[in-house]
């Protein structure tokens, strides 16, 4: 059980948002709330919602707000797997992870997993959104790195990280922990209603067309200050939607039971508003 995982975000109200289209902008908190967004799960109702589905379909910023108009806690499962290929590449060991060569390779991805549980990665849930950590040998402490598992090299290497079975084992048993700790929770990532939690009460699957996806995730590299095509962002969506797809363990799938969100025509607002009272109906609060 890490330090990081105890209870402590605070129920919080909604945010406000107008007319951007999905994933475009971060969530602003106006600290204003509408009647329409008041409701929120009472405190003696334990949920999981799960939001999976492909990159650029505006699932991070949208479950943030959910979340938020929702009072529950938020698990940005894709920042873990962030943070695993950040601690490959800054301890030098994407070659022998991607070697050809399994004399090479098999004892490189066991000894990865041993730093990635070493490093003991988890999150700070009093901060807004919770910071990821993870402990810095350097440093002698833990440290947030919330910056660096967005940095282009990171989102290059992921795919090949989260294809990695003991880590994605090691990833599912946290995820599970933490929902433990925080039983009011909305996770996103790729297989959280499908594999790490098949019983969610309520799952979502986020969609929208590859291009819109693209000119999204340029619009968001562009605003953190790199330079970015949509056309090669194109190409590297849909690289990473293949690797995603087509995985032996928790492919990205839509699950049965989930309720399935084209998010391309739909502005930010409208997919939290049809989410939200989603997940109000299912749980019967007006
Ligand atoms: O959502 P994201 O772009 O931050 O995810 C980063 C990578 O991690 C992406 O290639 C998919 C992978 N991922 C995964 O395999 N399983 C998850 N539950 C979440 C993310």
């Amino acid at each position: 059980m890490n330090a990081g995982e105890s209870r402590g975000h605070t129920l919080r109200e909604s945010s406000v948002h107008t007319g951007e289209p999905a994933g475009l902008t971060e969530p602003k908190d106006s600290g204003q709330v509408s009647a329409r967004h008041a409701s929120v799960i009472p405190q003696d109702v334990d949920i999981i919602v799960t939001i999976d589905g492909p990159a650029g379909t505006g699932k991070s910023t949208v479950a943030q707000a959910l979340a938020e108009r929702l009072g529950l806690d938020l698990l940005d499962t894709g920042a873990m797997y962030r943070a695993a290929a950040a601690i490959a590449i800054d301890r030098g060991l994407m070659d022998d992870i991607e070697s050809d060569d399994p004399n090479t390779r098999d004892p490189a991805v066991a000894r990865f997993v041993e730093v990635v549980n070493e490093a003991d990665v988890h999150f700070d849930w009093p901060t807004d959104p919770p910071a990821i950590m993870a402990w810095s040998k350097a440093l002698g402490k833990f440290e947030p790195i919330n910056d660096r598992i967005r940095t282009p090299d990171v989102t290059r290497a992921v795919s090949i990280i989260a294809g990695i079975v003991p880590l994605r084992h090691h990833m599912v048993r946290k995820q599970r922990i933490i929902a433990y700790q925080h039983p009011r929770l909305v996770t996103e990532g790729r297989d959280q209603g499908s594999v790490v939690f098949p019983d969610a009460l309520v799952k979502f699957f986020l969609d929208a067309d590859l291009k819109v996806r693209a000119e999204r995730r340029a619009d968001q590299l562009r605003a953190a200050g790199y330079s970015a095509e949509a056309d090669e962002l194109t190409e590297q969506l849909a690289k990473r939607d293949h690797a995603d797809r087509n995985r032996d363990e928790g492919p990205l799938i839509c699950p049965d039971d989930a309720i399935t969100v084209d998010t391309s025509d739909l502005t930010f607002e409208q997919v939290v508003d049809r989410l939200g009272q989603d997940v109000l109906d299912r749980v019967g609060v007006a």
